[in-house]
């Protein structure tokens, strides 16, 4: 008994196994596991997203290349229903947060394919739109958290460029009616927007590169 509890105390001495956290830390996840999100994106999300990510169907968004804080966020979202839509709350209720965040990684690590913009007359709108925001309606510039090429700001904002506009035309749409309810400023710049200048700009996005 006495030789048991000095050994367990000098392995505690040796190497502690739970070390303490100084104040304010909090602890850090484990690394991403990228070979375990492309097994599981392989498994499941393939069939919608594409092999590469990105997905050559218009209702299906591109992710291949996104930020992947972004991309956990909306699954725990649709995980909890505050993106309402019914076929990816199915697929997020069955992620764990590790499955989460090895799928999200692995998808920012592929490379994202160009799109194109179809309707020349809207696409010079959407541009406006899309550089300058609508001054005298207070709309702002997608621009200035989207950036210039549509590459996003990591973390937080996300890439647009090159995403299929119906897509994004539902997005718009969804965030102005509150089905999107996980975003207040996204909320209020689509709440400004008409139909066609949400048309305009998403065929412009589609094209941005
Ligand atoms: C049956 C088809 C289908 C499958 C399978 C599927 N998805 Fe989706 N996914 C969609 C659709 C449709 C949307 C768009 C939902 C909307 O309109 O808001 C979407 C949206 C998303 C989004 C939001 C993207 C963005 O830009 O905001 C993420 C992230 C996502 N899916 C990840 C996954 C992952 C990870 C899997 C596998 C676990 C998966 N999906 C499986 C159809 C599917
Ligand atoms: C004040 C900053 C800001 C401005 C200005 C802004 N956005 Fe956003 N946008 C965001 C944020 C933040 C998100 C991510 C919301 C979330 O976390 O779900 C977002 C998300 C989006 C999405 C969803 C992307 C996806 O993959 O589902 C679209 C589409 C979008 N924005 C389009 C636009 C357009 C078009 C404009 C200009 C008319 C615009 N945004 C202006 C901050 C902004």
């Amino acid at each position: 008994m006495k030789l048991l509890a000095s050994l367990l105390m000098s392995a505690a001495l040796a190497a502690p196994a739970f070390p303490a956290l100084a104040a304010g830390e909090t602890p850090k996840a484990a690394k991403p596991d990228l070979a375990k999100g492309e097994a599981s994106y392989a498994a499941v999300c393939v069939a919608c997203h594409a092999a590469d990510g990105n997905s050559t169907i218009a209702a299906n968004p591109k992710l291949a290349q996104q930020h992947p804080e972004y991309l956990v966020k909306q699954l725990q979202e649709f995980k909890s229903g505050k993106r309402a839509d019914p076929v990816m709350q199915g697929m997020a209720a069955i992620l764990s947060e590790d499955d989460m965040r090895n799928v999200s990684w692995w998808l920012a690590s592929q490379k994202a394919k160009d799109g194109f913009s179809k309707d020349k007359d809207l696409v010079a709108l959407g541009e406006r739109i899309y550089r300058g925001g609508i001054q005298d309606r207070n709309i702002a510039a997608c621009a200035g958290c989207h950036s210039p090429n549509g590459a996003g700001i990591p973390a937080q904002y996300p890439r647009l460029s090159g995403q299929h506009a119906d897509y994004t035309v539902k997005q718009l749409a969804d965030f102005r009616d509150g089905k999107r309810g996980n975003n207040a400023q996204m909320r209020d710049v689509a709440a400004k927007l008409n139909d066609r200048e949400v048309r305009a700009v998403a065929d412009y996005i589609a094209g941005l590169r």
